[in-house]
This record gives C-alpha cells, sequence and structure tokens, in this order.
C-alpha cells in the first residue's frame, strides 16, 4: 500500500520524504488557508520534493472553469494530480483530463456508487473519506470494502486512495482490504512507527549494552 501524506506544510514533507517511505501528497483548499501560503507556490515547492503524486484540488464548481484551472495546476510540474470534487461537473472535467493522460484525484466520495462513476470516469484515483464517513454515523471501512470489490469485479484500475484517516486502525484496515493508497496527517504516519515494546525494549538493551562496556567502531 503506498503512503501519501495529507499536509501543505512543506517542512513535514521533506522531513517525512527523507524515510523514503512517502509514496505522494494530497493538499485540499483548507489544509492551504492552514498553511497560509500561496497555492500555486507551495504547490510548486511539494512537487520538487516528492517525486510521486501531488494533488492539488480545482476550487470552481462549474466544468469549464474548473478545466482553466486545472490547466494553471497541471503546467506546475509533471507530477500534479488534478483534484476534482465529485459532482457531475467533476466528473465531466475528470473524463476530459484522463482522456489527455493527466492524473486525476477525484475527492469527497462518500457511497461505492459515487466510486463507480468516478472510475467510469478515468479518474486516477478515488478519495473516500473515512473518517467523515464514520463521524457521521456510517462505515467508512465498509465503503472501502465495497469499492474494492466493485472495483476488482470489473478490473477498475482507478486506485483507491483512502481519504480523511484518523488513526492507525484505518491504516491496518486499509492495508487488510487491499486499498491501494492511505493518505494520512503527518501525526498517523508518525503514529505507525510506534510501539511501548519497541521502546522498551531498546531502553532494556541500551542499559544491558552500557554494562559490557564496549563500543562499536
Ligand atoms: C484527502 O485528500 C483530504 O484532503 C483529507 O483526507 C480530508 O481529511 P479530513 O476529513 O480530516 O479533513
Amino acid at each position: 500500500m503506498k503512503f501519501f501524506v495529507d499536509t501543505a506544510d512543506t517542512a513535514e514533507i521533506a522531513d517525512l520524504a527523507a524515510t523514503g517511505l512517502l509514496d505522494g501528497v494530497t493538499t485540499n483548499p483548507s489544509l492551504i488557508a492552514k498553511s497560509g501560503l500561496n497555492f500555486l507556490e507551495v504547490t510548486k515547492e511539494i512537487c520538487a520534493l516528492v517525486e510521486g503524486p501531488v494533488s492539488a484540488e480545482v476550487v470552481a464548481l462549474d466544468h469549464e472553469t474548473m478545466m482553466k484551472e486545472a490547466e494553471i495546476l497541471r503546467k506546475i510540474a509533471d507530477n500534479v494530480a488534478i483534484k476534482v470534487p465529485l459532482t457531475i461537473d467533476g466528473l465531466k472535467t475528470c473524463k476530459k483530463l484522463s482522456d489527455d493522460g493527466t492524473l486525476v484525484n477525484v475527492t469527497l466520495c462518500f457511497s461505492a456508487n459515487q466510486a463507480l462513476l468516478a472510475a467510469k470516469a478515468g479518474a486516477s484515483f478515488i478519495s473516500p473519506f473515512v473518517g467523515r464517513h464514520d463521524d457521521n454515523g456510517f462505515d467508512g471501512m465498509a465503503l472501502i470494502e465495497d469499492i474494492r470489490l466493485i472495483y476488482d469485479n470489473y478490473a477498475f484500475e482507478t486506485e483507491i486512495l483512502v481519504a480523511s484517516v484518523r488513526h492507525p486502525i484505518h491504516v491496518l484496515e486499509s492495508a487488510r482490504i487491499g486499498a491501494d493508497v492511505a493518505t494520512m496527517p503527518p501525526a498517523v504516519i508518525r503514529n505507525l512507527f510506534k510501539h511501548v515494546l519497541t521502546d522498551k525494549g531498546i531502553e532494556g538493551f541500551m542499559a544491558d549494552w552500557a554494562k559490557t562496556g564496549q563500543s562499536i567502531g
């Protein structure tokens, strides 16, 4: 499963990219607002930090303006994925851009039928929001299972990009189901590395090693 980070914080992205485990980045208008940075400038900066896809979201609601915005965004770098909302205009835009060979991430997906539409529109990625689904009393991971089943039934190549991830259990479940990508806030990625027994084990080994009085090299 690929790991994307869901942030526009370039220091975090650079730090996580240095692990060699980061496969891409997702942003959205709220994350850009939170960063306080210029959208086009920060997107360019992020695209230089990672080799994988960097999702940049259009903000227009109509197809024509979405296409104009996408034209500007896709010129930023080869690894830009244009993010469009799951609406009729968004999917029209998705179809047109995908036919041109542009990476497209269809966002704000909350049903398996919506995911089916996005795949038919040629989306490179579908982003079902599991955390927001759970927040509203639905089962986010059941949605991922349904989408996996449907995409496998018809051999769709659209990648399931699990979004709105809140905690490591969402990541574990995504991997069990066979999702293609999970996009996570930096804190969730960092939490994946942690285990109390790893910390305790290191502490014990360090204490015993000190007793030997030796050093390596
Ligand atoms: C994904 O592309 C979205 O940017 C993101 O995962 C939304 O997460 P949120 O529900 O925590 O805002």
